[in-house]
């Protein structure tokens, strides 16, 4: 494994070679404009940003211009950028520094954190941009740095996850000896993440990790970071009745709202004992035959259906209602039928013949 206190050296050398360094939010210590940039770019490509950038910094040079500002013109100016949460946030931060700090921001990454819109990674990005803090930031795409060049596996976004990369990513962090090395390796650690080491298809070949890079060395760069695990689907369980008579069978229209709005189905209850009720209704025979279970996943739930087979012996043939017929196996084709009934007929055709 790559020696810890290599990896902010050699991620230092790249960036100063490499890296971006001409970003507009670069080359400043001004925390205003760090601050600016870092909300803005929260969930937002640069190419995006860039213009919004240079229009707020335009019509509001201060953190007491943006702060003394009606929120509508703050609102009216980020139109375009999304997530207006931020925006809210922005106005709120602007006047909690200007009236409750002086108008200057506070130098810490718990201050920080403390504004309104700074979590504890944008926290330590201005922290070390504006004051060359030795603070660690942690954001989408240095998980996904980290969880590749050490092999971090699990999804990031769990909290036992988080945690772990929180402790490695402090573990990281060059000496403080310097200002100038913690903002050049804040600032390599988002460039590698944004230009090299991307989602889809990691330019391995660039990467100053690549010799080390867990990912790369056992081939894994697609599945690291792990994905987000799926959500257990809840299940529905219904029993439905396939009340024969000869060669048909009865259909029922479903009502046009929910599932299978407006197709023809089974007749339906939620348990047994319910089925056995609405046979009964129908001048079933007493005796309902268990035929084999069927599954249907749906997108948001997974439906089990416990089919059961009961002869018509009383049955009306003459139905009044035009909710309900009786459909010829061989001609269900005229039918709209959901698939996993379908399934169940064609079973049932293939055990009759
Ligand atoms: N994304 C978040 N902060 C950034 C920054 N300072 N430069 C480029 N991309 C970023």
């Amino acid at each position: 494994m790559l020696a810890l206190t290599d990896f902010s050296s050699r991620l230092i050398a790249w960036q100063r070679i490499h890296g971006r360094h001409e970003l507009p939010w670069q080359n400043t210590r001004d925390a205003y404009r760090i601050w600016l940039s870092e909300i803005m770019l929260q969930q937002t490509q640069v190419s995006t940003v860039i213009p919004y950038y240079a229009r707020f910094l335009e019509r509001f040079p201060t953190v007491t211009a943006l702060a003394d500002a009606p929120i509508d013109d703050v609102m009216a100016l980020w139109a375009g950028l999304g997530y207006y949460s931020r925006a809210r946030n922005l106005h709120r931060c602007a006047q909690v520094v200007a009236h409750e700090h002086g108008g200057r921001f506070p130098q810490t990454v718990d201050e920080l954190a403390m504004l309104p819109g700074i979590g504890r990674s944008t926290a330590a990005a201005i922290a070390s941009f504006a004051f060359g803090a030795r603070a660690t930031i942690l954001d989408g795409n240095v998980k996904r740095v980290l969880a590749r060049v050490f092999g971090i596996e699990g999804f990031p976004g769990a909290k036992k996850v988080e945690n772990a990369m929180w402790t490695l990513a402090e573990s990281l962090l060059p000496d403080a000896a310097n200002k100038d090395e913690v903002t050049a390796y804040t600032q390599g650690l988002m460039d590698l993440g944004a230009t090299l080491c991307v989602r889809g298809k990691p330019d391995c070949a660039r990467c100053p990790f690549a010799s080390d890079c867990v990912a790369k060395v056992e081939g894994r760069q697609r599945e690291l970071p792990a994905a987000r695990p799926k959500k257990a689907v809840p299940t529905r369980k219904t029993w439905m009745l396939i009340l024969k008579d000869g060669d048909s069978i009865l259909l029922q229209k479903r009502p046009s709202i929910g599932i299978w709005g407006g197709l023809w189905s089974l007749p339906e209850a939620a348990d047994e004992a319910a089925l056995a009720d609405v046979a009964q209704r129908l001048g079933a025979d007493e005796h309902l035959q268990r035929l084999a279970p069927l599954s249907h996943a749906f997108t948001h739930f997974k439906l089990d259906i416990e089919p059961r087979l009961g002869e018509a012996r009383n049955a009306p043939r003459d139905l009044m209602d035009t909710e309900t017929v009786w459909a010829s196996l061989a001609k269900i084709d005229a039918y709209g039928v959901p698939a996993p009934v379908r399934k169940l007929l064609d079973a049932l055709t293939g055990s009759l013949i």
